[in-house]
């Protein structure tokens, strides 16, 4: 274990962690989960803008946008070197290694700024937030999605609970306090407009495996680090207490509440 437990560079070192989450959202959640559509239908793209997704991930979104036949310039920011090269490896995207705070592009370079379930890793938001502002064109849209307070907290909870019998806490760098309840005051002082959109769902297991697989994939952000000395006791006992759980509720499902806005600003 590193002494100061895991990073948002351990954290987003691979792909890997990401997808499993995201694989969890698209097959268990209660409801038709599909932020990245919520996100490209606020956009209303004619095809031919200069887009700029900051924290794009593994830019599957770009991919979809770049599939669909837009023909305008599509940006994929990350600070991860893996993200940025999933994102080079898209054809169509232009792949950049950079930070929110500092976005290496001319003022308003861009019609469509998006910031998809980011912002709360980034030290200064607010900082965040005016690059945004300054890179995006006057009467261009700015979309940021974030988590509702307490999102999947029943899983988190139940890892969390497990790491702190080995003294692992979640680490302050991995998350900050942006959430639905404070980004449409924080969008709304910097462009002086912000549209919410919220939409509210559920994770659902019927089993124990895909359970356990989304809840190591939370690890990190519970305090326990990919080469942590503990980590295989803690998923052992992660693992037994979710058997245990599956076997004391027989014909129940586990169920955790969830959920996002997407908050639309325009640049004036
Ligand atoms: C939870 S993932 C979301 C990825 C993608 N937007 C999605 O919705 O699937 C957060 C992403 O933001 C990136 N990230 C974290 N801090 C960042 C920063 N300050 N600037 C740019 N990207 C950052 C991470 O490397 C990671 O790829």
């Amino acid at each position: 274990m590193s002494a100061s437990g895991p990073t948002l560079s351990s954290e987003y070192a691979s792909a890997t962690a990401l997808q499993i989450r995201i694989d969890a959202h698209d097959h268990h959640s209660e409801h038709p989960d599909d932020p990245t559509g919520a996100v490209l239908s606020l956009l209303e793209l004619t095809g031919t803008e200069n887009l700029a997704d900051i924290g794009c991930g593994d830019a599957r979104f770009l991919a979809q946008i770049i599939t669909g036949g837009h023909r305008g310039r599509v940006v994929g920011v990350d600070t991860s070197p893996a993200m940025v090269a999933a994102a080079a490896a898209i054809p169509g995207v232009d792949a950049t290694l950079a930070d929110a705070e500092h976005l290496p592009f001319a003022d308003e370079e861009f019609d469509r700024t998006t910031a998809r379930h980011m912002l709360y890793h980034v030290p200064h938001p607010d900082v965040a937030l005016r690059e945004f502002r300054r890179i995006t064109r006057p009467g261009g849209h700015v979309v940021v999605t974030v988590n509702h307070p307490g999102t999947c907290a029943h899983t988190r909870e139940l890892v969390a609970r497990h790491a702190r019998r080995y003294g692992l806490d979640p680490v302050e760098e991995m998350a900050n306090s942006v959430t639905s309840s404070t980004l449409p005051d924080m969008m709304d002082s910097v462009f002086g407009n912000a549209s919410v959109h919220r939409f509210d769902n559920a994770l659902v297991f019927a089993s124990p495996a895909p359970l356990l697989r989304f809840a190591e994939a939370l690890f990190s952000f519970c305090g326990v680090d990919p080469d942590s000395p503990h980590r295989a006791e803690i998923r052992a006992a992660v693992s037994a207490e979710i058997n245990t759980w599956f076997a004391a509720h027989p014909g129940q499902a586990w169920r955790d509440p969830k959920g996002y806005i997407a908050v639309v600003a325009t640049v004036n």
